[in-house]
């Protein structure tokens, strides 16, 4: 199939879809990440995915390209008191209902044509939560810029498991405006 590189079709599931969406997420996550598919972290990817879709909480959002599903977004409100940036802030910010960005992904064959941001505001824009809060590999420094010129600032540092990557943390007030 031909890419419709411009335009995709964004839906939005949550914690009861998580049995239906499932295979899907797997499968982008292969194609996404298919550079990596030794890396012992990338391989618990299924637990991940289980972990996070059995939060009631759970809201994810995935891209497709008539029935080609091209990457997606999802999270969950954080617990308070165990938000990402609370150990890298003193005072915390005034207001602190955070919603945690665990994944953002899109198959190689459809980057660099704004999916991604896409995909991210499509989950954030339905949100109320005061901040976002997301993870990225301290060694992918473009994919922070990124982030940044979506409104995200770097607040720390976190290595949440041994095998994981070391990520920089960082954070967004919501709703989101626009730094380019
Ligand atoms: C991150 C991602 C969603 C961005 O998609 P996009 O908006 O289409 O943007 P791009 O793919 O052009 O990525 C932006 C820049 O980051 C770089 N980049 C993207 N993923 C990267 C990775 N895993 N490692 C290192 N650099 C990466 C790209 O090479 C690009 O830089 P360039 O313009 O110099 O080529 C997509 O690249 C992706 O799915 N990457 C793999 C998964 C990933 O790393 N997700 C982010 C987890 S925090």
């Amino acid at each position: 199939m031909e890419p419709s590189l411009t335009t995709i079709d964004v839906r939005h599931f949550t914690h009861d879809d998580a049995a239906e969406i499932r295979q899907t997420l797997l499968d982008v996550h292969a194609d996404a990440y298919a550079d990596r598919a030794d890396d012992p972290f990338v391989q618990r990817f299924p637990w991940f995915v289980d972990h996070w879709s059995s939060h009631p909480g759970f809201s994810c959002v995935i891209g497709y390209d008539g029935s080609e599903p091209v990457g997606y977004a999802y999270g969950a409100a954080a617990n308070p008191d165990r938000e990402w940036w609370r150990e890298h802030l003193t005072p915390a910010p005034a207001k602190t209902r955070t919603f945690h960005v665990s994944e953002l992904m899109v198959r190689p064959k459809w980057r660099k044509h704004g999916h991604s941001e896409r995909l991210h505001r499509a989950l954030l824009g339905v949100r109320d939560d005061d901040l976002a809060a997301l993870l990225v590999d301290v060694t992918h420094p473009k994919v922070q810029a990124l982030y940044e010129s979506w409104g995200y600032r770097k607040v720390g540092e976190r290595q949440p498991f041994p095998d994981s990557p070391v990520y920089a943390v960082m954070l967004a007030d919501l709703p989101l405006h626009l730094i380019r």
